[in-house]
């Protein structure tokens, strides 16, 4: 399959291309900056104009394209002011699904973001594990995700053969990126997130596996590692973080409170890497 990957110099942009080129696929980054040749095209996706000629085709590069995978964002809200963040990330997103349906591309897979179901959890989630019925934003960064997942499920109203899969990445963690693991024992870190992290190679494997399963329609799966980055059991970080919180089954040890059951089930996702091993890992090699 020819696919166009959107922030393709990016962390995880970088990890999904190396995936899917390794998965037998023709893969075409647009970014803002990367290498110059075959594989790359420099797109700004805030211009309507160069996202809808770029997925049609580029001399040289390629004549239209199978698949969108689109990841391309500010990653965080506080890089620039909060209103850059909205209208910066909602026009590049805009811009890149509408030209997509427009290009008649029927397979797109989408950054989603634990920040469209209530990061930084200033308010307590409604339930434990959180999954995928929730929807909450408590910041521009999130506003956004939930707007383009909307907008994902009324873009697959309006064609029936679109599939459109978003997916709700929590903290990702690069390779050589798990020194603040350190602090795995401290019942503070990481309770923005739930506890929750994922390898960003496990981030790139969910990707793939959301095009290989791609129906059409709109869906949503988180997309977190099988356990929280701290040392201390789940249950206790549940009653300790949220009291008063309904824990809707039984928490097995470290066992992730951002609920996966739906990715393990519907697209395969079995995460691969853990930060205990990495965080070893690591440390061995000092
Ligand atoms: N980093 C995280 O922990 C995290 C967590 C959840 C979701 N996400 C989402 O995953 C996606 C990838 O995040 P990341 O951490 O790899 O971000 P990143 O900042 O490393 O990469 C994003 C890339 O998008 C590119 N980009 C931004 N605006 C562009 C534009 N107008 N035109 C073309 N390219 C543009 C940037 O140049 C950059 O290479 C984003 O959608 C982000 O919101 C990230």
């Amino acid at each position: 399959m020819r696919i166009a990957v959107t922030g393709s110099s990016g962390t995880l942009g970088t990890a999904t291309v190396a995936r899917l080129r390794d998965g037998g696929h023709d893969v075409v980054g647009f970014d803002l900056a990367g290498p110059a040749g075959p594989g790359f095209t420099r797109v700004d996706l805030a211009d309507y104009g160069q996202t809808l000629d770029a997925l049609l085709g580029v001399t040289a590069r390629h004549d239209g394209v199978d698949a969108l995978v689109h990841l391309a964002a500010i990653p965080v809200n506080g890089l620039v002011p909060d209103v850059t963040t909205f209208h910066a990330n909602l026009t590049a997103s805009f811009n890149t699904l509408f030209a997509a349906l427009r290009a008649g591309v029927r397979t797109v897979v989408h950054a989603s973001s634990i920040t469209a179901m209530g990061f930084p959890f200033a308010q307590p989630p409604p339930y434990l594990p959180l999954d995928e019925d929730v929807t909450a934003a408590s910041n521009t960064y999130g506003l956004v995700k939930v707007l383009e997942e909307t907008m994902a499920g009324q873009f697959a109203r309006w064609d029936d053969a679109l599939s459109i899969t978003a997916l709700r990445f929590t903290n990702l963690v690069a390779p050589g990126g798990y020194d603040t693991f350190a602090r795995a024992g401290d019942p503070a870190y990481r309770r923005d997130l739930l506890g929750s992290y994922v390898d960003v190679r496990d981030a790139a494997m969910a990707v793939a596996l959301a095009l290989d399963a791609a129906r059409p329609g709109a869906a949503v799966y988180n997309v977190a590692a099988a356990d929280t980055g701290l040392s201390i059991p789940s249950a206790e970080l549940a009653r300790r973080w949220f009291p008063g919180v309904t824990v809707r089954k039984p928490l097995a040890g470290f066992e992730s409170l951002v609920a996966i059951d739906r990715a393990r089930e519907h697209l395969g996702y079995a995460p691969a890497h853990d930060w205990r091993t990495e965080y070893a890992a690591a440390q061995a090699v000092r």
